[in-house]
Formats: structure tokens, C-alpha cells, sequence
């Protein structure tokens, strides 16, 4: 005949494993929680919001103007604008723009005004940001 009975010390080792599994198990789902958290926190966008009527250059279609000392905002119409990041997605450098398209003086590749590659070496589009443009009180707000 089989005996079921365990013996105390075996009842504690079994209770004491338990709960050490346990415990990683719910490390283990903190850790992943806050990686969670952290690349939630790192796609979080941060709104700016400009007052057009601080930016002469935008009053009009066709304008544009560095809000930071590399996002430039393009207005396109009375109420369309672009923001882009002026950085090459090649190798880093600071990108010119011509009022129509942007070059990158270092290696020689080009964005159409949407940020868009035209000719590289880069193959990855520069960097925009959605805006919203709120007519009633002349500002825009981009989601950096
Ligand atoms: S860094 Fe712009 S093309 Fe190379």
C-alpha cells in the first residue's frame, strides 16, 4: 500500500519552493510592467504650442520657421502645417531647407517639404510631427 503522507520537512520544502516561484513569478510581471511602463513613457509625445502670431513667417502660406533649433514648422495652407525635424536620418547632420525641400549638405540627400527621401543615401524619411492648428485663437500644437 502507497502512502500519501508527507512528511513535515518534505510539507515545508514543498510550501518554501512555492513560494520562491511565486515570488519570482511576480517579479517577473513587475519587471515586465515597468518595461511596459517605460516604452509606454518613451513613445508619450509632448505637446508645444505656438502662437502663429509669434512666427511672422508663418502668417502666410509658403512660410516657415524654426520653433526649435531643429524643428521647423511649414505653413502650407490657411490652415495646414507641417512639422519637421531637420536632422538627416543618414548620419545625423543638420539639414537645409530651400522653402520647397530639404538637402543635406553632408552626404548630399533629399526631402521633399513632407519630410519625405527623395534621393539618398538616406533611406528613412526626416522626422515629422502632427499638428493641429486651432483657427479660434491662432495657435498650433505639435505632438513632438
Ligand atoms: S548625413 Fe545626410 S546624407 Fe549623410
Amino acid at each position: 500500500m502507497e502512502d500519501n503522507k508527507i512528511g513535515r520537512r518534505e510539507f515545508l520544502a514543498a510550501g518554501i519552493k512555492g513560494i520562491v516561484i511565486g515570488s519570482l513569478a511576480l517579479s517577473s510581471f513587475d519587471i515586465l510592467k515597468l518595461v511596459a511602463r517605460d516604452k509606454h513613457e518613451e513613445s508619450v509625445e509632448a505637446a508645444k504650442t505656438i502662437n502663429i502670431s509669434d512666427y511672422p513667417e508663418l502668417a502666410t502660406a509658403g512660410g516657415y520657421a524654426f520653433i526649435t533649433k531643429n524643428d521647423i514648422v511649414i505653413r502650407v495652407s490657411k490652415s495646414k502645417f507641417l512639422a519637421i525635424n531637420n536632422i538627416c536620418t543618414h548620419k545625423k547632420c543638420e539639414v537645409d531647407f530651400d522653402g520647397s525641400s530639404f538637402e543635406c549638405p553632408c552626404h548630399g540627400s533629399t526631402y521633399d517639404k513632407y519630410g519625405k527621401v527623395t534621393n539618398g543615401p538616406a533611406t528613412k524619411n526626416l522626422k515629422s510631427y502632427k499638428t493641429t492648428y486651432n483657427s479660434d485663437d491662432d495657435t498650433l500644437t505639435i505632438n513632438m
